[in-house]
């Protein structure tokens, strides 16, 4: 069932940390993360989406996929709070590089390794963006015999879509900015931060 995002608050100014990255070798490039979500904030939205998925779900056999790298905090939160048969598999994409602009592209890199003909398919992902790696997977994972597949991304950003898809289960609705944190990267970057910031690139 389809159920809506819940929005927060945007950008709050002041919480800004300044972060000298070294992206180059030539020069340092000062990064401005500016909080969006913290950590309270996610846990929060983890729990219900937990709490969602598990009535959806109960009573019947799961599997979970996430989508690498960008999920893999968000899914060890996510399935440590259901109560549920369930399975967990991977998938790696890529379509974004060393960039915050999709290239428009998506590969895949690593498939799921298990049976998926008949199952019932979450998948895991941790933003929602041009909706072209979502589009994707639906389709990989369909026809290859998925009897049922469902999204749960943690953030959404639907400005910014491409392709139009729907999402089952939404945390936050995000602003078009470029988000890092609890998962996220820029350039493998940041992902260890426990809260979700938007980066600002600096001079
Ligand atoms: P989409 O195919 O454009 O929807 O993008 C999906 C993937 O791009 C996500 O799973 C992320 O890995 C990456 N991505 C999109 N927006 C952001 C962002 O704001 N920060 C970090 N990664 C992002």
């Amino acid at each position: 069932m389809a159920r809506g995002p819940s929005c927060v608050d945007p950008l709050m100014p002041g919480c800004y940390i300044a972060i000298v990255s070294r992206l180059s070798r030539k020069a340092p490039d000062l990064h401005t993360l500016n909080l969006f979500l913290s950590e309270a904030q996610i846990q929060e939205g983890v729990e219900r989406l937990a709490g969602q998925v598990q009535a959806d779900y109960e009573g019947r056999p799961l599997l979970v996929v996430g989508v690498l790298r960008g999920a893999f905090v968000f899914m060890a939160d996510l399935v440590r709070r259901l109560r549920l048969s369930l399975t967990v598999d991977f998938v790696r994409l890529a379509s974004y590089g060393a960039s915050t602009t999709s290239s428009g592209r998506v590969r895949l890199i690593h498939g799921v390794r298990s049976p998926l003909r008949g199952r019932a398919v979450l998948v895991v992902e941790d933003i929602v963006d041009t909706g072209l790696t979502t589009s994707f997977l639906l389709s990989y994972l369909q026809e290859r015999g998925a009897a049922s597949v469902r999204i749960c991304a943690l953030l959404d950003k639907p400005a910014c879509r491409r392709v139009q898809v729907s999402l089952d289960y939404v945390g936050f609705t995000a602003p078009d900015r470029f988000l890092v944190g609890y998962g996220l990267d820029f350039d493998q970057r940041y992902r260890e931060l426990p809260a979700v910031y938007a980066l600002e690139d600096g001079s």
